[in-house]
């Protein structure tokens, strides 16, 4: 029977959450035991020695991105940064010092001891412009227009839904905002079967999009100036790439989905994105939307 999006995304996060227990147990986040087979394509040898000095040795034993996005995002002191699926938090302390005291680099992860793991990372780095926040990259807990750059490292090929994600970096983008990814992509001739055989979906392959299909992706959220540049080769007809977008000057961000209130969550959005946003509702109007089960903000 096939795997469902759910089935998929349980044994990500589940091959995740092992990838950070070995580095808390003093191993690296790859491979033997975690479910993620990859080799010397991933990891830390792909930043800088500049960037190995700026690091606590576990954010560096976790690293397990395609590429190192904050050499090609062009950071500036007092942006505000975003890295989808951060893991032990590499991408996020090397933007932290990019955009300085002024600025604010976010996490954002599903699997919580990645979370524990970046956050004990930036607590080594004495990181205090960095947050780490728990959820999916395909419904970002971040209000519209508040970052000015996004970055992401290998991720984006794990998600069950890559419009969601494109769709929600480019709300979650200031008109004009950038995005930076480094991720695994596929030549157009490769159908998904084909992927599948070179390698699992845990391990970065399965799930590539093609670079026609990625450039399509992005174009239906919005982007525009998208480049998509190979860097080095996965497996036969995988890369690594750089790829590069804008969100236009002229954009307005699209609402975020609407929740359904109900009387565990009686609000239109959910826990800090909520609160963030200021779309809670008042406990009167709360009341109200849960009994006409209609939305309140
Ligand atoms: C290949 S690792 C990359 C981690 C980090 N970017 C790096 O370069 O080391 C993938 C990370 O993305 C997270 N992840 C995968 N799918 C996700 C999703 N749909 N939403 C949020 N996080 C996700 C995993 O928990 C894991 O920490």
């Amino acid at each position: 029977m096939a795997d469902t999006q759910q089935d998929l995304r349980d044994r990500v996060r589940a091959d995740y959450a092992a990838a950070a227990r070995k580095v808390i147990d003093g191993g690296t986040g790859c491979c033997s035991g975690t479910g993620i087979e990859v080799d010397a394509s991933f990891g830390a040898g792909l930043y800088q020695p500049e960037d190995h000095e700026e690091l606590p040795a576990q954010a560096l034993a976790a690293s397990l991105g395609c590429g190192n996005p904050t050499a090609v995002a062009e950071l500036r002191a007092g942006e505000r940064v975003l890295d989808l699926g951060s893991g032990g938090g590499i991408d996020v302390l090397l933007s932290a010092r990019r955009v300085g005291p002024t600025g604010k680099a976010y996490g954002l992860d599903m699997t919580e001891e990645m979370l524990a793991l970046a956050r004990t990372n930036a607590a080594k780095a004495g990181a205090s412009n960095v947050e780490f926040l728990k959820g999916t990259i395909e419904a970002v807990p971040l209000p519209a227009d508040s970052v000015d750059v996004t970055i992401s490292n290998c991720v984006i090929n794990l998600s069950t839904d890559k419009p969601a994600v494109f769709a929600e970096a480019f709300r979650t983008l200031v008109p004009g905002g950038r995005l930076g990814i480094s991720d695994v992509v596929a030549d157009d001739t490769l159908t998904p079967a084909e992927r599948a055989e070179r390698g699992g979906y845990a391990a970065c392959i399965a799930g590539a999009l093609s670079f026609a299909e990625y450039r399509g992706g992005l174009e239906a959220a919005g982007f525009t100036a998208i480049d998509i540049t190979p860097t080095h080769a996965i497996a036969d007809g995988l890369h690594a790439a750089i790829i590069k977008a804008t969100k236009p000057t002229s954009a307005v961000s699209p609402a975020p989905p609407a929740a359904t209130p109900t009387a565990a969550t009686p609000c239109c959005g959910t826990g800090q994105a909520a609160e963030a946003a200021g779309s809670c509702c008042d406990p009167a109007a709360k009341a109200d939307a849960v009994a006409a089960g209609t939305g309140c903000c």
